[in-house]
């Protein structure tokens, strides 16, 4: 059994994460500095496997020791990273590079595989066809531009220093427990708070949408399957417009649509699409839940957390 250390495991995806080790009987460390976005009470806070620092990755000055280390941390709302990209650049970057330098500094039979999570933004965006796991990252905003460095520097500690890694790209993920800044949970509490749901642009911007726990399970079949020195893109090829997603949430809702186009956002990528075929070959792995079919189960964990007047 593995012990693991899992970052930013109070946000959306490493709570996720961490349910599933606990539930595979793996001991976790969660190191989260606790930023707007985390989750308090998740329920597996009292579990005997778990155990919690609370502390910022780019400042941390002791790392405790592990077989695997996950990091999920990261500032990860593009609009912010429009307004302010220091932060983003803080956490994203040197916060990858405080971990990298904590791994390289432990005797070589002491460092943990370093898994860091990057997302399918570090290509930019395509208008046809998919992207490939060596197509050339051409971040189009400061968030995705963190995260391309944040890849530069795990592929330069693995061939100066041998630490090894796996680097995850994927698309954009959906689930219970994501913060209402990010599309989907901002639409479910507009419509319950009968608020306008604001829109960039026409809302024709194309996304591939992916389950919170399709993504866990990937990541984790890949360290179970002894997969080293290599990136993966992840996905379930499931795509749709904002718009599409926007009525589709009002549909289930029962609501009529109260959308309020606004400004577009700057740099905003057209459509982002990458092909799975590398994991598949590599592990088998196939994403297991669909948009239109689990959609309903993320809304009812807004409707029952905060009702109807949010
Ligand atoms: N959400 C998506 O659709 C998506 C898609 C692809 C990749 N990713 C990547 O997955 C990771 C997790 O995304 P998420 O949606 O769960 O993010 P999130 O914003 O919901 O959670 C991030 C967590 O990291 C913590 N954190 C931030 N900066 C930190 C720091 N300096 N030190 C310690 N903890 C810090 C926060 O407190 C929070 O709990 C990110 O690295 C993101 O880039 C996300």
């Amino acid at each position: 059994m593995y012990d693991f250390i899992v970052t930013g495991g109070c946000g959306f995806i490493g709570s996720h994460f961490i349910e599933i080790l606990l539930q595979k009987g793996y001991r976790v460390l969660n190191i989260d500095k606790m930023t707007y976005v985390s989750w308090e009470n998740i329920g597996f806070e009292k579990h005997p496997h778990y155990s919690f620092l609370k502390e910022d990755i780019s400042e941390i000055t002791n790392l405790p020791k592990c077989d695997v280390l996950v990091n999920f941390a990261a500032e990860s709302f593009v609009d912010n990273s429009i307004e302010n990209s220091g932060v983003f650049f803080k956490s994203n970057v040197n916060g990858v590079h405080n971990l990298l330098e904590h791994v390289r500094m432990k005797a070589k039979f002491d460092r943990p595989l370093f898994v860091q999570v990057s997302t399918d933004e570090v290509y930019g965006d395509i208008t046809e066809g998919t992207f490939t796991e060596t197509d050339y990252l051409k971040p189009s905003n400061p968030y995705s531009a963190t995260k391309a460095a944040a890849e530069q520097f795990v592929y330069a500690y693995n061939r100066t220093y041998g630490i090894d890694y796996i680097i995850t790209r994927c698309s954009n993920n959906f689930g219970k427990r994501q913060y209402p800044e990010k599309l989907i949970p901002k639409v479910i509490m507009s419509a319950l708070s009968n608020r306008p749901m604001t829109i960039h642009g026409d809302g024709s911007y194309v996304r591939s949408w992916v389950h919170v726990i399709d993504h866990c399970e990937a990541i984790l079949a890949l360290i179970e399957g002894k997969i080293k020195n290599d990136v993966f893109n992840i996905c379930s090829g499931d795509e749709a417009s904002n718009l599409q997603v926007v009525k589709l949430i009002y549909e289930r809702l029962g609501i009529e649509p109260n959308i309020q186009f606004v400004e577009n956002r700057w740099g905003q990528d057209l459509r982002y699409a990458i092909s799975t075929e590398k994991i598949q070959k590599a592990i088998g792995w196939k994403s297991r839940h669909k948009l239109n079919e689990t959609i309903d189960d993320v809304i009812k964990f807004y409707k029952d957390r905060y009702g109807t007047n949010t």
